[in-house]
């Protein structure tokens, strides 16, 4: 009797848990996370384009310094008040937004954990970096594509959008703060 006929159910088993371990490990953020379309076919190109917007016009620091970050309604109403054009996409977006005058519930691709803290304010005004070095070239795109959301908590955005190692990079290139702390509360 070789070794494996004498612990063929022992091994059977235990190989039976690995895979079933294995299967676990890559399936669950795949089913913890879903992928959902956005509320409205937003393009950044066509606003760039054809309405001459800049960033700033929709994505702004008030006047209190703080960063207003996705734009609310009143940022969009005032041109599509009246169609700008013909396409399908903007009639149904003034059909269910502009004129029942309803927020668009959109969902965030680019969210850090709880516990980091991240201002815009420091990085635009202070470092006065591109929003290209953050988020490569999503602000030219001409199509939003599925964000991912938490089963869980509900919440959309990777977590994982900008790793530590990309902060702590510059941070030591430019001489910013680099402690612990610095990020994390
Ligand atoms: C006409 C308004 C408008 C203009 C102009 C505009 N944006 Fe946006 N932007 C939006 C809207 C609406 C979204 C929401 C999509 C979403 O949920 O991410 C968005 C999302 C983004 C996001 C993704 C945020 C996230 O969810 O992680 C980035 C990055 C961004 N814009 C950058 C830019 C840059 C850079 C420019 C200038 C080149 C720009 N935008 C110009 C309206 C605008
Ligand atoms: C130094 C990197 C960096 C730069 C530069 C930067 N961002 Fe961001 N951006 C981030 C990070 C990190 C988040 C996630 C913030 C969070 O979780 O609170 C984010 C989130 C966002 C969001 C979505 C949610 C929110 O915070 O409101 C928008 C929209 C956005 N950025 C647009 C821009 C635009 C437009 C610019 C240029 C004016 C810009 N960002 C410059 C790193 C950057
Ligand atoms: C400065 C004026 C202006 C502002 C502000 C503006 N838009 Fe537009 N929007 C346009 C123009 C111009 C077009 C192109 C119309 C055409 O030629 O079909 C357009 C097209 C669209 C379309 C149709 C896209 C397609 O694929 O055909 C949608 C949806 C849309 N806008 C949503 C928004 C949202 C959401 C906001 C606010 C975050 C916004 N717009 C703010 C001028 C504007
Ligand atoms: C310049 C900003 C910055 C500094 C400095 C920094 N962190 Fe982070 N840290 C982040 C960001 C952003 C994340 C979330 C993204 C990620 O997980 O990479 C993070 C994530 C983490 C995580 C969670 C990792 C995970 O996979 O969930 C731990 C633990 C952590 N940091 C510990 C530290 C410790 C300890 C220090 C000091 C030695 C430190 N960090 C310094 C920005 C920073
Ligand atoms: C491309 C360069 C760059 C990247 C990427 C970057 N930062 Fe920064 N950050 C800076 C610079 C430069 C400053 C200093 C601004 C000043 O005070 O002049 C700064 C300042 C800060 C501050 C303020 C520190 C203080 O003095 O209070 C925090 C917090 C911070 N960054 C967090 C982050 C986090 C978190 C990330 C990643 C998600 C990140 N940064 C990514 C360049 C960067």
């Amino acid at each position: 009797m070789t070794v494996f006929q004498k612990h063929r159910g022992q091994i059977l088993f235990v190989a039976g848990v690995l895979v079933a371990l294995a299967a676990g490990w890559r399936a669950f953020p795949v089913l913890r996370f879903q992928r959902v379309p956005q509320p409205v076919a937003f393009s950044h190109k066509i606003h760039t384009d054809k309405a001459g917007a800049k960033c700033e016009d929709c994505h702004s620091l008030r006047d209190d310094g703080a960063w207003a970050g996705i734009p609310a309604m009143d940022k969009c109403s005032g041109c599509h008040a009246q169609p700008m054009g013909t396409s399908a996409e903007e009639k149904r977006f003034i059909d269910g937004y502009v004129t029942p005058g309803r927020e668009i519930p959109w969902q965030v691709y680019s969210r850090q954990p709880q516990n980091v803290y991240f201002s815009h304010a420091a990085h635009i005004k202070l470092a006065h970096l591109d929003c290209r070095q953050c988020h490569g070239a999503q602000g030219e795109s001409d199509t939003l594509g599925p964000a991912r959301v938490d089963r869980i908590s509900g919440y959309s955005g990777s977590p994982h959008f900008q790793d530590m190692n990309a902060c702590e990079d510059c941070h030591r290139q430019r001489g910013a703060a680099n402690s612990c702390l610095a990020c994390h509360k």
